[in-house]
This record gives C-alpha cells, structure tokens and sequence, in this order.
C-alpha cells in the first residue's frame, strides 16, 4: 500500500492545499471572496470586478477597473480556424462538450505558455480567456440552433455584448433589457468560485502538472459538466418540469428520493460544505423572485420548487441530513426567464465559475504546489504468472 492506509473517498475530510483566495462556513452559511461578503459584491459590484478581485486578490482601482473592461472588449474576438473544429460537431452535441473542446482548442491558437511569474503574461492570459469563454459558449449555442455566429460587440459590456452575441438574429434589431443584463451579472457573481470543489480541484490538479491555464481550465470544465456538480442545474429544471407533466404532485418525489433503494435524488438539494442554507442560493431565490414580476412571467416551475424546497425543509430524512437547497436548486429558474435554453445552464455555470478556475490555478503555481498525486490502499490480486493465450 506504499505506506499509507487512510483512505478518504471525496475528500471529505482532507485539505488539499491553503488559499487564501475564497472561505465558506458550511455551518453558519457564510461565503466571502478575498474576504468580501458575497450579499455585498453580487449587490455592489459588476463580474468584472469580481472576476479581478478573485485573480489579483484586490478589488480594482478605478483605473485598473476601466482597463480591464476595456482590455477584454477588445479580446473579445475568436481565430475563425476554430470555427472549422466547430463545423466537426453534430448539432446535438451538448454545449459543455463543445466548449470544454473548443477552450483547450485555445492552446494552439495562444502558443504561448503563460509563464506565471510574470505579471503581464498572465494578465494577458486572463484578459484572452475571460473575453473569448463566452464567445465560445455562444457559439455553442448558435451552432445546435443552426444559427450563423456573433462576434462580440466591443462597444458593450460583459454581460451585454454575451447576451447580444446568444441572441442577436441577422432579421432584427437586438434590444438588450437592463433587467436581464443586472440579473445574469449577479448570477455570474453568485458562481465565481467557492473554494476546492470538484471542478477547481480538477483545475488545480491539471494545472500541478504545469499543463497550461487554457488546458486545466477545460479540464474543469468536463468536471463541472457532471450532474452531481455544475450539471445539477440543468437536472433541477428537468426534474421540475418533469414534477410538472407529472400533474406538479412533488411528494411522491420527495419520497422517491428519501428511498434508498431509488436512485432518485432531489436535484440542487444537498451539499458537501453548506450544513445550512446555500448563501447564493437565498440570493438566487430572491431575485429570481423579482426577475419573473420584472419580466411578467408566471412560471408554474417556480411554483413547484417553492412547494418542494418548503416539503423538503420540514422532512425529518433532509433535514436530519442537513440538506437545503443549493446555488443550483433556483438557478435555472432565471436563466429559463432569461431566455437561455435549458443545455446552456451549466455553460452558464463554466462562465461564471471561470475567474474562481483562473484564480485558483494562479495561486497554486504561485505557490509552486507539488504535483497532484495521491497513493492508494491496493486490493487487487497478488503476484500470479503470465498463462498463454493458448492455455487460458
Ligand atoms: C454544486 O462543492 C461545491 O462547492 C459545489 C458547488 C460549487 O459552487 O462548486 O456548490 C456547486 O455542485 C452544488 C451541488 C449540486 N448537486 C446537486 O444538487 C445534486 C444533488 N445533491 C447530491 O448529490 C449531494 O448532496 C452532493 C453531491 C451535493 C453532496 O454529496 P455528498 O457530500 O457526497 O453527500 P452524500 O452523497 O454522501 O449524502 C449524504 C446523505 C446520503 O444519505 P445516507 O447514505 O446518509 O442515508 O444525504 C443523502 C445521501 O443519500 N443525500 C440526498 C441528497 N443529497 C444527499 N438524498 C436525496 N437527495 C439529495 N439531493
């Protein structure tokens, strides 16, 4: 067994590294980035901001502020050769695979390695892979509607040059609605990092090799693609949905998922760290509250969730395990009022997670941490011989 015997499956009780980047107390329900309340950043302050604080470690100066807005609207533009890796998928093929490929495809259209020692190299990084992660993902999007490719409006912001580059047809006039724009920034805050979750640690793992930013971020990617982590929220919606062709009776679910014999679960409930409601998740609940008046929207999914979350949080089997609902139970519920398709939640999700992945990744070749590699408690057959195929 090389020595060591204690095997902790998931990590569950195991530290990986020290960061001083974001901290999460699971019992009292706290999250801060850099030690700022995320109540306060997802009111105050807009995703580039956040995303600089996250990377840099300071909130910016004005001037480094105007820079970095600008510095990505003007990046915000993709080599047209990626488009010919992108003619290689079929329509269906779901957005997280196409993006995570199209990310790592970046490498060879930014040869460069990012040498992180230095300032300006990396900078350079961030700015190219913060400005053209949602170019990719829109594109993802236009190319399962056979819809022809944006590029970016540099004249716009963040969120709005996103939205307009998803939904802008070449018949019409796109109008951006401040109500969604205010509302997808906050989103992007609420899922900018929370410490050594499964698709950071994916990042942070990769990146121990010393394999480059662009890599590991795609290698985070594919672990947030999974639905026990980012893709939770693409499976809440359907679950929902799912209650609600089902004539919206959600006990019989709640049921389902108390039932050990059920595979079932009770999608965006439940979390490794959270032992008390998800932070982001109250604020999701609020706002998604006030997107839907805002837009007029009567969602009955909306009404499902409240019904299941307010079961499910006086049910002695959630709650004797602490489960709530987490950042990805109300999630989907705006982005379905904000338009976006339902295969495009956790893309949603990789966008607004990606400064967290670019921080952390940083901080840990800052570091200089050793490569990731575990040992393990080996169970499998002792010494035997070879038999020839003949003889077998
Ligand atoms: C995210 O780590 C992060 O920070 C992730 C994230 C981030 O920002 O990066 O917060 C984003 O991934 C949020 C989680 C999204 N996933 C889901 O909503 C999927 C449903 N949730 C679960 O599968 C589960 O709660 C996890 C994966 C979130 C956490 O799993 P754990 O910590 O490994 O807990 P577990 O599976 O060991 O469950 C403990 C008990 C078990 O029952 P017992 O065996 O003790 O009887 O709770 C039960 C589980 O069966 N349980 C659930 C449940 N979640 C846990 N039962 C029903 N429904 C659920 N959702």
């Amino acid at each position: 067994t090389g020595g060591v015997t204690t095997i902790d499956a998931g990590f569950k009780n195991t530290s990986s590294c020290k960061s001083a980047i974001t901290f999460l107390d699971g019992e009292k329900g706290i999250l801060r980035y850099r030690g700022y309340a995320i109540e306060e950043l997802a009111e105050k302050a807009d995703f580039l901001e956040v995303s600089y604080l996250l990377i840099f470690g300071e909130l910016p100066t004005k001037a480094q502020n105007d820079k970095f807005h600008r510095d990505i609207q003007k990046q915000s533009l993709v080599d047209t050769d990626v488009k010919k890796i992108l003619d290689g998928f079929p329509k269906t093929a779901h957005p997280m695979g196409v993006v995570s490929a199209l990310t790592s495809a970046l490498t060879a259209f930014n040869a460069k390695s990012v040498n992180v020692d230095s300032e300006e190299e990396m900078y350079d990084a961030v700015v190219k892979i913060l400005a053209k992660l949602p170019v990719l993902a829109s594109w993802a999007y236009r190319k399962e509607e056979g819809l022809p490719l944006e590029y970016g409006d540099s004249s716009l912001g963040y969120v709005e040059n996103f939205l307009k580059m998803m939904f802008d047809l070449p018949n019409e006039e796109y109008k951006s609605n401040p109500v969604i724009v205010e509302a997808l920034d906050k989103l992007l805050i609420l899922h900018a990092d929370h410490e050594q979750n499964c698709s950071t640690s994916t990042v942070r793992v990769a990146g121990s090799s010393h394999a480059g930013l662009f890599a590991s971020i795609s290698a985070g990617i594919s672990a947030l693609w999974g639905p026990l982590h980012g893709g939770a929220n693409q499976a809440v919606i359907e679950m929902l949905e799912a209650i609600k062709e089902d004539g919206g009776g959600y006990e019989k679910y709640i049921e389902k998922a108390k039932d050990k014999n059920d595979p079932f679960r009770l999608m965006g409930f439940g979390h490794r760290v959270y032992k008390n409601f998800d932070p982001r998740a109250k604020i999701i609940k609020v706002a998604a509250d006030e997107v839907l008046a805002d837009l007029g929207i009567e969602d009955p999914v909306l009404d499902i969730a409240r019904g299941l979350a307010d079961v499910a949080l006086n049910d002695e089997y959630f709650k004797s395990r602490n489960l709530y609902p987490n950042v990805d139970f109300y999630s989907g519920i705006i982005y379905r009022a904000l338009g976006i398709p339902i295969p495009m939640f956790t893309v949603m999700f990789a966008i607004g997670r990606l400064p967290g992945w670019i921080a952390q990744w940083r901080e840990m070749r800052l570091n200089k941490e050793p490569i990731g590699r575990p040992r393990q408690v080996y169970v499998g057959a002792t010494e035997r011989p070879f038999v020839d195929v003949e003889k077998r």
